[in-house]
């Protein structure tokens, strides 16, 4: 894939989701971060976190066919038509909750909560409903790839 469309691709990801610049605490302004050069590495830096904590069971691209897929209780998910099968949009809260694991879903669920090995520095995200929710930067890039990476 061409990086002009890649980039294009993550632009449509992360349009305003992202509150540029809250680290610092300074904007009030939501900003959709269109034609910014930092949402290409954002979705590089995805696939490396998908690669370090995903591929095991997901498989290297996202197919669902990693090296332990076949041990588990509960097969892993092909993770390249989440979008299609939500009607087109890809489901980015359900995604999020997922991947960073909330209180006791832990207990019922085959796939492990990343939340604490993604801390780290953290953005303001807008959830669906409108809502902003402190995230872990490795949680947005991560899953800014994972929309990257979508297929019909
Ligand atoms: C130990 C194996 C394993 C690992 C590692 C793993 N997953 Fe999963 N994942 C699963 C399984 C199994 C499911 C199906 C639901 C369940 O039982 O938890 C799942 C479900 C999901 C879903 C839900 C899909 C949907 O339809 O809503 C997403 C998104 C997801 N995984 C993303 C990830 C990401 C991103 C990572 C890396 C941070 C990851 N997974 C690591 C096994 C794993």
């Amino acid at each position: 894939m061409g990086e002009a469309k890649m980039i294009a691709r993550g632009t449509a990801a992360l349009a305003l989701m992202v509150l540029a610049g809250c680290e610092e605490g300074a904007p009030t302004l939501w900003s959709k971060i269109a034609a910014q050069p930092q949402v290409a590495p954002q979705v590089t830096r995805g696939r490396e976190v998908y690669e370090a904590y995903c591929t095991s069971c997901h498989g290297s691209d996202g197919a669902g066919d990693g090296p332990l897929a076949a041990d588990l209780p509960v097969a892993p998910p092909d993770l390249r038509h989440l979008s299609a099968a939500n009607g087109g949009q890809f489901p980015s809260d359900r995604v999020y909750e997922q991947v960073y694991g909330y209180p006791g879903r832990f207990n019922t669920s085959v796939m492990p909560e990343f939340g604490p090995l993604l801390e780290g520095p953290s953005v303001m995200v807008m959830a669906e409903d409108g809502a902003t929710v402190r995230t872990p930067r490795a949680l947005v890039d991560l899953v800014a790839w994972l929309e990257h990476v979508q297929q019909d």
